[in-house]
């Protein structure tokens, strides 16, 4: 195992409000997740997921933030990515995350995307008071 994936410090965090923080933020877990020894394939899965969530903040609740860091799991330790903001929150999260939905006149692809490519997958939303999704993809081993 590399030094990075031992460092527990690692973390970044990207504000976002606009399109071009998107393509920070995307830059930034890609870079995090290589750091931590994923495969360049597996950084950009990563790096897409950060960019569908990133996105749906700045469409959905303006601002917010992404927080993509290293996660220990005992045996292995992966990289998990937090966006979070405090827009108007999901009133039906299943509804969200099924495949084709969006009230944006968008794919609604991005939540169900999400949630394939990643490992882990949670969505905590308050109608009112905002959304956090909280993914992880773990190190194959
Ligand atoms: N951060 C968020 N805050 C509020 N609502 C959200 C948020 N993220 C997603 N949603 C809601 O969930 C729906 C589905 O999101 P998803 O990303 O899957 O599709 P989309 O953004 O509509 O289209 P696509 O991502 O394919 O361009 C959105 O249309 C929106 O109603
Ligand atoms: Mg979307």
């Amino acid at each position: 195992m590399n030094k990075a994936a031992h460092s527990p410090e690692l973390e970044v965090v990207v504000a976002v409000a606009a399109d071009i923080d998107v393509v920070a933020a995307r830059r930034q877990g890609r870079i995090l997740a290589e750091q931590l020894g994923f495969s360049a394939s597996e950084a950009t899965l990563v790096a897409t997921a950060i960019s569908e969530l990133a996105r749906n903040i700045v469409l959905y609740a303006g601002t917010g933030e992404i927080v993509v860091g290293r996660v220990d799991g005992g045996e292995r330790f992966g990289v998990v990515i937090v966006a979070r903001d405090s827009g108007p929150g999901i009133t039906d999260i299943k509804l969200a995350i099924s495949q084709g939905y969006s009230t944006s006149g968008g794919l609604g692809l991005g939540l169900p995307g999400v949630r394939r490519i990643m490992d882990e997958f949670e969505i905590d939303s308050e109608p009112g008071h905002g959304t956090t999704v909280r993914v992880i993809k773990w190190q194959r081993l």
